[in-house]
């Protein structure tokens, strides 16, 4: 294995005063190097001549201490292909222990401690969350993105880059980008906004924590919604929030039980278009109380859109911000859900006059995102790409949704019920008394489905069992497959044939 370029030179310090000749000190360097794993087996050494130069000594003791190395099996040649560490080492070779044996304890800041606190609020990594399978939460259809597009236009940017694109950009964002996203979120979420309230992100999960980190001090009051999306816990867990369970019912966040548990919250977290978990939309009636509350109490808004291009039953529905008059709604978008989830694009529309606190937390944080997916972004959605695939998959999860919703009925009776709109591209669906969405859950992860439990969306004791079923990343026929498989674990006794609609969906989906 060729580990590292042999352009790159290990540190072998050598000591042009020492008694010690410099040959020597060469090969107890590299020997070292070699005993402590700073060299691996088989990665390529420099060549004799391009050491003595980035040495600035003769190239002879540097041939006499690579002789020795060679003589005593630490290196080897390969005709044609230069010098490279054996990959069996000299028998009597001590192998270096990795760590000291002893270490004090590492001492975090409170904030490294706040952070372990977030990750453990989700619980070591759950089964559910392990790897992709059906049903695995947040997969888009992803079968269905067009490949040959994008790569043609990060091609285009990356053949011919712009001499902007190779330096320093905005921390904002690029600007066709921002430009880009005003325009679509303008038309197609009723957002009001111009370019330069965008800031573009690496994905709604940070827009989340910036916000959190700009705007809630150490201890601040923040309603989140009960249950609610971990992610959001977790970001205003780490910075330092006092977080506020505002339970949800049919119409979305209830607001009056917000106030009645704590009436002057510094901002709330809300994801009213479709809310994650339960799936509701927020009602006319709660949006305007709830802005109208956020004004008299001072508070920010920020509103989680993550999936708002997912939705079948209905007409769009007009984003909070929209509504909003006061400028206190921080609107957040992403593209992961839509393209795919590695491109890591978000977006963030700020309230004009959070934008420069915004951007100066930006420039200290990390100074930006890497130009060129943003620029290949920017055309996919000006030439109207984005356009036709947000129609091409709203379909497509409309048709695996109604697959899932017919296999649910049919395979496992009226006590599964669904929750939630016609949105999005998951579902939840309620278990009858008795069952432990948790164990469930863990029963199916074993077999290959991840499906998650609801109960883990609480911060408090959880007051439902459920199972959110992620299918946008998951065809008709798995859909069909993982529910028969999913029955034979709620009701094992049921036996293991399936439906006449499921058998159906099978057929359909293999022909
Ligand atoms: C409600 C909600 N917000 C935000 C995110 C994070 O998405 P992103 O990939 O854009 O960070 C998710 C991901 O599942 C989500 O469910």
């Amino acid at each position: 294995v060729r580990a590292a370029s042999p352009g790159i030179l290990p540190i072998v310090t050598i000591d042009r005063a020492s008694s010690k000749p410099l040959y020597q000190q060469l090969y107890e360097g590299y020997r070292r190097a070699i005993v402590e794993r700073r060299l691996r087996a088989g990665q390529r050494l420099p060549s004799t001549r391009s050491l003595a130069m980035e040495l600035q000594i003769s190239r002879i003791p540097v041939l006499n201490a690579f002789e020795q190395l060679h003589a005593e099996g630490y290196f080897v040649s390969r005709v044609g292909s230069g010098t490279y560490v054996a990959a069996s080492l000299p028998e009597e070779t001590p192998i270096a222990p990795r760590r000291p044996a002893s270490r004090t304890p590492v001492v975090s800041s409170s904030r490294g401690r706040l952070a372990s606190r977030a990750t453990a609020l989700k619980r070591e990594a759950p089964p559910w969350l392990k790897g992709l399978g059906a049903f695995h939460v947040g997969q888009p259809p992803l079968d269905h993105f067009p490949v040959k597009i994008w790569s043609r236009l990060v091609a285009r940017h990356s053949r011919h880059p712009e001499p902007s694109f190779l330096h320093y950009g905005s921390p904002m964002g690029l600007a066709s980008l921002r430009e880009a996203v005003a325009g679509y979120l303008r038309t197609a979420r009723a957002v009001r906004c111009e370019a330069d309230q965008i800031l573009i992100v690496n994905g709604s999960q940070q827009a989340i924590a910036l916000a959190a980190q700009v705007l809630l001090h150490p201890g601040s009051e923040l309603w989140i919604e009960e249950p609610g999306y971990w992610g959001a816990q977790n970001a205003a867990t780490l910075a330092g929030a006092r977080l506020i369970p505002v339970p949800v019912d049919t119409e979305g966040l209830n607001v009056a039980l917000g106030i009645a548990r704590c009436p002057r919250p510094r901002a709330v977290y809300v994801t009213p278009s479709h809310q994650f978990p339960l799936g509701v939309t927020m009602s006319a009636s709660r949006r305007l109380r709830l802005l109208d509350w956020a004004r008299q109490a001072g508070c920010w808004i920020i509103e989680d859109d993550y999936d708002s291009e997912y939705r079948y039953g209905s007409y769009p529905i007009a984003s909070l911000q929209g509504l909003d008059q006061e400028s206190r709604v921080l609107y957040i978008g992403t593209f992961t859900k839509i393209m795919f989830p590695s491109l890591r694009l978000g977006y963030i529309v700020l309230p004009p006059d959070l934008v420069g606190v915004f951007e100066a937390a930006r420039r200290a944080m990390d100074g930006g995102l890497p130009t060129f997916h943003q620029s290949a972004l920017a055309d996919f959605i000006r030439e109207g790409h984005f356009e036709r695939h947000v129609r091409r998959v709203r379909q497509v999860c409309r048709e695996r949704r109604a697959t899932l919703v017919d296999a649910i009925r049919a395979n496992l009776g009226k006590e599964f019920s669904v929750l939630g709109d016609a949105a999005g591209m998951y579902l939840t669906v309620t278990v009858p008394r008795g069952f432990h969405d948790r164990e469930i859950s863990e029963h199916a992860a074993s077999r290959g489905l991840l499906v998650m439990p609801l109960s883990n969306c609480f911060l408090e004791k959880s007051q439902r069992q459920g199972l959110i079923l992620g299918y946008g990343g998951t065809d008709a026929h798995e859909i069909a497959a993982g529910v028969v498989q999913l029955r034979e674990i709620v009701t094992p006794d049921a036996g293991a044939s399936p439906s006449r609609s499921v058998r159906h969906a099978l057929r359909s989906a293999s022909h």
